[in-house]
This record gives C-alpha cells, sequence and structure tokens, in this order.
C-alpha cells in the first residue's frame, strides 16, 4: 500500500475545496478523497489529478445525510487504509434579512450543511484517527464565524458554530495526538456568490482588492498542514475587524447601523 499520506475533501466540487484538492493531489504528493454532491465534477477532477500522475478517489457525499457520510469514510479506508488529514469544506450562505429566509432550504439546511455536516463528518472518521493517535482536522469557518453582520444571521450562527466545535474538540483530542484547526477567510471568489442570494440597494460590497481566489485559501490550508494552528484569518489584515469587535462592539454596531442597515433598510 502506498505511503503517501491522505488528504479527505469535503466541498471539493468547486472554489476552495477544488483549489485545495488540486494543489494537494498535483503539487503535494497527497491522495486525495474527493466528497460533493455533484459526482460528474468530482470525476472530471480525480481524472485530472490522476492524469497529472496523483492518486484520488471521488466519492459521491451528501453530507446531510449520515449514512452517506459513514459510506464516503468506508470507501475512504478500503481503498487508502487512512486518512490523515480531513478539510470540513462544504458549506454554502443564503445572505438575506431573517425573515426573508425560507425556514426549510435556506435556515435548515444551512444549519444542516454547515454545522451539523462538519459534527457528522468528523465524529465518523474520529474513531479511526483516535486509533492512529495521529490526524488533523481542519475546518473552514470564515470571518462570519468573528463578527456577526446584519443578513448572515443564519450563516454566521453555523460559523460561530464551527468555531465553538472546533475550539471544544481541539481540547478533547489533543490528548491523542490529532490536532483541530480553524481557517477564517475572508470573501473569497467562487460559486459562493452565486448561492448567497444577496440584494443591496445600497450596492455595497466586498473591493476586489480585498477578495482572495480560491487558490490563496488552498495555500493557507496547505501551511496550517504544515503547522496546525488554533485560528487562520485571512488576509492577516481581517484579524484588525475581529479585535475590533471583540474590544469595541458598541462602535462596531453604531458603525455598521449607520453606515449600512439604516440605508439598506431605511
Ligand atoms: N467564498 C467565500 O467568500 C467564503 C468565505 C469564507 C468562507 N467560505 C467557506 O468556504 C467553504 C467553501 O465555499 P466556496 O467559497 O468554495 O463555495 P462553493 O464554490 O460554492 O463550494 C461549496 C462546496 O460545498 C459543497 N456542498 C454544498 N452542499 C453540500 C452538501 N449537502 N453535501 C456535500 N457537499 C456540499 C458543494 O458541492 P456540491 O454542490 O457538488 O455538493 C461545493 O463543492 C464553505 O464552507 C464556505 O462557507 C467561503
Amino acid at each position: 500500500m502506498s505511503s503517501k499520506p491522505v488528504i479527505l475533501i469535503t466541498g471539493a466540487s468547486s472554489g476552495i475545496g477544488e483549489a485545495t484538492a488540486r494543489l494537494f493531489g498535483m503539487e503535494k504528493g497527497y491522495r486525495v478523497v474527493l466528497a460533493a454532491r455533484r459526482m460528474e465534477r468530482l470525476e472530471a477532477l480525480a481524472e485530472e489529478i490522476r492524469s497529472s500522475g496523483g492518486d484520488a478517489l471521488p466519492a459521491p457525499t451528501d453530507i446531510t445525510q449520515i449514512d452517506q457520510i459513514e459510506k464516503l469514510m468506508e470507501t475512504a479506508l478500503a481503498e487508502y487504509g487512512q486518512v490523515d488529514v480531513l478539510l470540513n469544506n462544504a458549506g454554502f450562505g443564503r445572505l438575506k434579512w431573517l425573515e426573508q429566509l425560507d425556514p426549510r432550504k435556506d435556515i435548515e439546511l444551512q444549519l444542516q450543511v454547515n454545522l451539523s455536516g462538519v459534527i457528522q463528518t468528523t465524529r465518523a472518521l474520529l474513531p479511526h484517527m483516535i486509533e492512529r493517535k495521529l490526524g488533523h482536522i481542519i475546518n473552514m469557518a470564515s470571518v462570519a464565524g468573528l463578527t456577526g453582520t446584519p443578513t448572515y444571521t443564519i450563516y454566521a450562527a453555523t460559523k460561530f458554530g464551527v468555531r465553538g466545535f472546533t475550539e471544544a474538540l481541539r481540547r478533547e483530542v489533543k490528548i491523542w495526538g490529532i490536532d483541530v484547526s480553524g481557517i477564517y477567510p475572508g470573501s473569497v471568489s467562487t460559486e459562493f456568490q452565486q448561492h448567497m442570494g444577496a440584494e443591496r440597494k445600497t450596492g455595497i460590497t466586498t473591493p476586489q482588492f480585498m477578495r482572495l481566489t480560491p487558490q490563496d485559501v488552498a495555500q493557507a490550508v496547505y501551511r496550517v498542514v504544515r503547522r496546525p494552528r488554533r485560528m487562520m484569518i485571512l488576509p492577516w489584515y481581517m484579524r484588525f475587524s475581529y479585535l475590533f469587535n471583540l474590544f469595541l462592539p458598541g462602535v462596531v454596531d453604531y458603525t455598521i447601523h449607520q453606515g449600512f442597515t439604516k440605508r439598506e433598510r431605511g
């Protein structure tokens, strides 16, 4: 059996997950397990990785379904015998005012994919990592998991949830030599924007120069794999907005109310 390390990536069919799969599978010598719902995309990506000399396993998975998550782990372990890194990356945002969100496909589904999905996927793989006394779990959160902003209510709830899960789990599994890291990106140019359904009267949006590419985030994942860390905030200067919100929340409340909410809802 190959001695190459294995990374399992959820949400590997587009954006950050796809870019990370390419980086690890084609440049960093990892075998990659590709999980998402759109199998045709996973197969095309696996083919691309294989034709560059890498090793990839497409595994169709809806992470809202526990039986599919169990099957994903069975398939990955049967095929590769190990998973060294789990990247919990699948997720989406529906960014409207709370009362406009559909209770099921916007609210319940976001909670299921972004939060329960991360928890259930981790739980399903954890016995394997505990047995090996080895492993690294990396959760793709967001700056929305550090600061709550209007129209991000549910998305922020899921990402704050991921942050709490990440922190508690890190302290739970360190004893077995398992690392748990969190990545908190700002805006990234991916298909995420096509699904969010945001409507802005003011047209306020993240300026282009502040947007990351999925490749930027993939490189950050690699740095975190090399050196596990509690929190990687991207781009680096977004740390200031986190600290500002932590120490001066009243100023942030006032600024958002005047600069955004009043203009959007007024
Ligand atoms: N883009 C941003 O601005 C940004 C910023 C901060 C954090 N993030 C986070 O980064 C992660 C990746 O997002 P992205 O920007 O790369 O968006 P993306 O291009 O839309 O990718 C989302 C991925 O999640 C998968 N997915 C969605 N529902 C799923 C389900 N039920 N089961 C399995 N897979 C599912 C999708 O695959 P299928 O549709 O094929 O299932 C897709 O591969 C998300 O957790 C997101 O919250 C994004």
